[in-house]
């Protein structure tokens, strides 16, 4: 006997009775991170600088766009960089176009500065930027995929004074959030006295080819000043031997070179002259600088920050001929892990807080609710600062809210005061409780605020 089988008919509500399948949670990609609230005090100290020193020294802020047409970089960075061959995120958009994140920041403020005809302001111009870059390189400490930069960039002015604030700035930048830095510094020369050197760099490496791996032979062919860049411990071996650009260079850059040096001496800035350090872009010329933590491997995905002269990157992109430039840029993302790493060291972790704010304004019930919604509008436009736990409904909770912003009083709208036209103020230390009419409730505020003011010692009073 065959049994029969009856198919059950698969109804909706059986639908909705199946457990449901969660949703798996999804995390940030490889390489990218959050910055969360906890580490804005960092974040707010590093940008807080980046803006000063920008001011003291005559930079205006630029922001330009993270996305920008792939030849920009592939003809600014240059094509045989590590940058441009591996870690560029690029992509075609729906309209066809070629585009990339950006790498770095220079090239995009040469274009911006071509494109909007700053040839004809007072030169130099002085921009700086700050955001976050892209590289698709291999993550680890320190390294990221996404990361953020402030950069300098000077243009219009070919003086060697400029090279020398250049590093000026980044020093103060460091020393002043109180990380220890090294200077390293090097001429490149012109792109003609550079063709020179380069010349001999491939005629020594050639007798050591069988020693390169397959990466550093093709370096060798398409880009030799790369190799000194290689992080391939063979070749650190190699450098030692290789012949140095200082002996190649013609007899302007060397001065130049001088120059910078002997400002660099006159305010004090230290340096090590490193007749290796060639950076990892094409665009430079004549000085170039890295900044270090004494303490860390010398390569250079631990370098705080660089930059240099790049005087030929101009005409390059589409400017005027002979239109000289230079800059730098320092890494947040490391030098706000130094900060952190000191403070681990110092055992003075510094704490995350809400704002304070000495008002606080809180509600009872619904109609409560409103009319202090309506409130904390006015009390915003006549600039008074307040603060508010509008979905909290229970007092209680409200209260502990205030606390922890530290208000020195919190003003009460419940039902009755709604239909009194009043306000009860708390004061919050001394538990004292008075009623106001909700008219003057604002006055009122602004009164108490003002006598905190007066309060406080008068600066430079100190206490005995
Ligand atoms: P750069 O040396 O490629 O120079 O980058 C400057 C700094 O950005 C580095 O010293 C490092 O602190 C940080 N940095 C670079 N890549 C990463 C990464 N993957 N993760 C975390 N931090 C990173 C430039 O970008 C040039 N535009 C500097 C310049 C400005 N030259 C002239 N003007």
């Amino acid at each position: 006997m065959t049994k029969k089988v009856v198919k059950k008919k698969i109804t909706e509500k059986d639908e909705e009775e199946k457990p449901k399948k969660m949703p798996s949670a999804l995390q940030s990609i490889r390489g990218m991170r959050d910055i969360l609230p906890m580490d804005q005090v960092y974040w707010n100290q590093v940008r807080q600088k980046a803006g000063e020193l920008a001011d003291t020294y005559g930079y205006e802020r630029i922001d330009t766009p993270m996305i920008e047409d792939t030849n920009l970089f592939v003809r600014g960075v240059g094509k045989a960089t590590d940058i441009i061959e591996k870690e560029l995120y690029t992509f075609e958009t729906k309209g066809g176009e070629q585009v990339s994140l950006r790498p770095e920041g220079t090239a995009s403020i040469v274009r911006a500065y071509i494109q909007h005809g700053m040839l004809n302001l007072p030169q130099p111009q002085k921009l700086w930027y700050l955001g976050p870059m892209f590289r698709y390189d291999r993550p680890q400490s320190g390294r990221y995929r996404q990361f953020y930069q402030v950069g300098y960039e000077c243009i219009g002015d070919d003086d060697p004074v400029i090279d020398a604030q250049l590093i000026i700035v980044g020093w103060n930048f460091l020393r002043e959030l109180g990380i220890e830095a090294e200077v390293k510094i090097n001429s490149l020369g012109t792109v003609d006295s550079r063709a020179n050197y380069r010349e001999a760099l491939i005629a020594y490496f050639r007798t050591k080819r069988a020693k390169l791996s397959d990466d550093d032979k093709k370096r060798l062919l398409k880009n030799p000043l790369r190799l000194l860049d290689s992080k391939d411990p063979a070749i650190q071996e190699l450098k030692a031997e290789a012949p140095q650009i200082a002996d190649w260079l013609d007899e302007d850059s060397k001065n130049r070179f001088m120059r910078v040096l002997e400002y660099l001496d006159e305010v004090g800035v230290p340096y090590q002259f490193d007749p290796y350090l060639v950076r990892g872009l094409d665009y430079y010329e004549r000085t170039v600088f890295e900044f270090y933590a004494p303490d860390e491997d010398e390569t250079s995905q631990n370098a705080l920050g660089g930059g240099g002269r790049y005087d030929a990157l101009i005409p390059m992109l589409g400017g005027r001929e002979e239109t000289p430039g230079a800059g730098m840029s320092l890494g947040l993302d490391r030098i706000v892990s130094k900060l952190k790493e000191q403070d681990r060291k110092d055992d003075q972790p510094r704490t995350h807080e809400l704002k304070s704010c000495d008002v606080f304004l809180a509600q009872l019930g619904e109609r409560g609710r409103k009319r202090a919604m309506s409130l904390f509008e006015e009390f915003r436009k006549e600039g008074v600062p307040i603060a508010e736990a509008f979905s909290k409904g229970n007092i209680k909770a409200q209260m502990e809210i205030a606390n922890r912003r530290n208000a020195k009083w919190a003003i009460v709208i419940g039902q009755k005061e709604v239909l009194d036209g009043t306000a009860l103020i708390r004061d919050m230390d001394a538990g004292t409780q008075e009623i106001i009419d909700v008219k003057k409730i604002i006055s009122s505020v602004k009164k108490k605020l003002a006598s905190l003011t007066e309060q406080e010692p008068p600066k430079g009073e100190t206490e005995s």
